[in-house]
Formats: structure tokens, C-alpha cells, sequence
């Protein structure tokens, strides 16, 4: 039984930490971790163009991770077929749970050669892709990170093709390529594709047909766009039926958006926590990061994340601005231990 089969018996939506690029390294999803775990972890995506070239060691930073943090998914992109046999080779060696594919990618650097969201106009060479990389994975499950059309909405043409494909599980973010992220997400169109992977099961049930084989499996469908918290993503599950809830930039605003307030009566909300545990989760981030990075990221991609952690008590804005000002890590470690 793969992981997706696992989460799918439990008695409630199952939370998965979207895959963010320059924000869910493994560092970060360490910290989420320790905040409020979610059921699955993505990596950042990776361009599978650079698999077996020597500009490989530049970016496969974004494949590290850390024992504690399985289920983890690793997210791929690109065009080339060959590659993706080649990249998923060595996404198994590397121990992951599941290999996810990016057609979701809005960005027009991205996109200009056909990858990413830019597939849901080419479903043919979207089939050769989850094809190949159903063949290269194996046992290993392949699941699919899509939006719900490129321009218009087409949930019926592309989600119903997706649902074909004998995918382990689907995220949906609920809006085309076109809205970006700039209207609230559609969930009644999430709804809808629920209702039609359950319908096509229902359909398959029926018949005798093998050829339908791929109809019979149930793809996994994680909803996703604009969900707060848990409790919003119980709610939005209830509602329309998704097995799985992702949440990417609610994690920006509460690092203990996954926190299920049964559990021991305190807060899910980060910015109630005294302002100490607060400042000792940025300065366990900062020696994370240093002790997993060395030199290999430069200390400047680590400041965007003091607004998470510094924000909402008095003086959070002049102790920004001092953390932001340092040139080196030590300097905001010395600042952050004389607080806490
Ligand atoms: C900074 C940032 C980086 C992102 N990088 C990725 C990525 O690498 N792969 C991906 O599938 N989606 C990426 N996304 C999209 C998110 O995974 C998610 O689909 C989107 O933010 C909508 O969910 P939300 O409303 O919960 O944030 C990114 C989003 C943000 C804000």
C-alpha cells in the first residue's frame, strides 16, 4: 500500500504543504514541522532539464530533505521525455515517496516552451508525460499539480482527461492560468471534479470492461487555493468533497495552519503564542539553515522569512528592520538570543 492509499483511510481530509519555490526548502517545511505538522510535504519543483548535466549541483539543493520529513513528494517539470525516465531514476534513489508533476506553473519564463500550466493545452503531450512517468516510477505513486484551465475554465475537457490517466492522486488549484492567483480560488469547480471522478468509479463499476482499468482507480483529489487552516480546510472538504487539503500561502500568515485545536487545547493561531516562542522559531530557522546550507545558500535568502515569525507585537517592526540590516547570520542569531 503506498502512502496516498494510507492517508486516503483516514477518517478526515488529509493536509498536504504546497510546494513553493524559494520558501518550502527543506529547512522551512522542518520548521512547519515542528509548528503543526501537515500529512505530506512537497519539494520545491525541479526542472528536470537538469538531471545528468553538470549544472545538476546547482539545483538539486531543491531535492534535499530530511528523514523525519517522509511522506515527501518530489515535484518535476520540463518537456523532455528522456529526462523525466532519468530524473525519476534518481527521484527513487533519493527515497522519495511519490513523484508529483507540475502542470500548474502560471509564470511566463516557465511556461514559454510549453511546460507547466502550459500543458493543459497540449493534453497529448501531457499523456506522453504521465505515461513515461508512470513507467519510470514503478511502484513509486505519480500524481499530478494542475489548475482548472489555461485561459478559460475547463474542468470538464481537462480534469475529466486527467482523471483517465490512472494518477495516484490530483492537487487542483482552483483557478485558470490566467487568473494567476488574483480572484479567489473557484472550489465549486473543485466540487465538480469530485463529482465526476466519483461518477466515472460508479460508471466503471458497472461495466466488464479491462481497457477501463485506469477508470477503476481512484485518482486522489486534493483541493487547493485560499484555505486558511485546518479547520477551513475541514470545512471546504466537507463541502466539496475532496479527500485532501493543500495549503501554500496560509502557512505565510500562521505557521500553525495545520494545528488541530483538539489536540491540547492551545492556540492555532502563531501570532497568540508569547512573543519569545515566536522569536525562538525564527532563530531555529536561522541555525536550520546554516547548519544544512553552509555556504552553498547565500544568507539573503533567509531574511524573507523574518516577517513570518517578527510581525503582530510591539516593536516587531524596528527588530525587523535590524534583522533585515545584518549582513551575516551570526549578527541576527546574537540579536535573536539576547531576546529570547
Ligand atoms: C512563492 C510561491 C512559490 C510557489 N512555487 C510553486 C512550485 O514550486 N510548485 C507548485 O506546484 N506551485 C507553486 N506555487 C503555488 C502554490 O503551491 C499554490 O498552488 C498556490 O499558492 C495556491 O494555494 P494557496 O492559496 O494555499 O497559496 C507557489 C506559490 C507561491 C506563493
Amino acid at each position: 500500500m503506498n502512502f496516498w492509499e494510507k492517508l486516503e483511510k483516514l477518517e478526515r481530509p488529509f493536509f498536504c504543504l504546497a510546494p513553493m519555490e524559494d520558501v518550502t526548502d527543506t529547512c522551512f517545511r522542518q520548521i512547519v514541522m515542528k509548528a503543526s505538522r501537515p500529512d505530506v510535504f512537497f519539494t520545491e519543483f525541479m526542472n528536470i532539464e537538469a538531471f545528468g548535466t553538470k549544472g545538476e549541483d546547482k539545483v538539486i539543493h531543491r531535492l534535499k530533505y530530511a528523514k523525519k520529513e517522509h511522506p515527501i513528494v518530489a515535484q518535476i517539470w520540463g518537456m523532455d521525455l528522456r529526462k523525466y525516465i532519468l530524473g525519476i531514476k534518481k527521484i527513487k534513489e533519493l527515497g522519495f515517496d511519490g513523484v508529483d508533476i507540475n502542470m500548474a506553473c502560471p509564470e511566463k519564463r516557465i511556461i514559454k516552451n510549453g511546460a507547466c500550466s502550459a500543458l493543459i493545452k497540449d493534453p497529448a503531450f501531457a499523456k506522453e508525460i504521465i505515461l513515461i512517468a508512470k513507467e519510470a516510477a514503478g511502484d513509486m505513486p505519480v500524481s499530478v499539480k494542475t489548475r482548472i484551465g489555461f485561459n478559460n475554465i475547463q474542468t470538464e475537457e481537462w480534469i475529466g482527461f486527467l482523471l483517465t490517466m490512472g494518477l495516484d492522486a490530483l492537487t487542483i488549484h482552483g483557478r485558470t492560468r490566467k487568473e494567476m492567483s488574483k480572484v479567489p480560488a473557484h472550489w465549486d469547480e473543485i466540487g465538480k471534479a469530485v463529482k465526476m471522478r466519483n461518477e466515472m468509479i460508479k460508471a466503471n463499476e458497472k461495466s466488464n470492461d479491462k481497457s477501463r482499468a485506469n477508470l477503476a482507480k481512484k485518482t486522489l483529489i486534493i483541493g487547493n487555493g485560499d484555505i486558511k487552516n485546518r479547520e477551513h480546510g475541514i470545512e471546504m472538504a466537507k463541502k466539496y468533497g475532496v479527500d485532501g487539503i493543500m495549503i501554500g500561502r496560509g502557512i505565510f500568515h500562521n505557521l500553525l495552519a495545520f494545528k488541530d485545536a483538539g489536540t491540547d487545547g492551545l492556540s492555532t493561531d502563531f501570532s497568540a503564542l508569547p512573543i519569545k516562542k515566536r522569536l525562538k522559531y525564527a532563530l531555529d530557522h536561522l541555525k536550520l539553515f546554516d547548519r544544512t546550507w553552509g555556504d552553498a545558500k547565500n544568507y539573503e535568502d533567509m531574511k524573507k522569512f523574518f516577517k513570518m515569525y517578527i510581525i503582530g507585537f510591539e516593536g516587531a517592526n524596528d527588530l525587523r528592520v535590524k534583522l533585515m540590516g545584518t549582513k551575516k547570520d551570526e549578527e541576527a542569531r546574537k540579536i535573536l538570543e539576547e531576546l529570547i
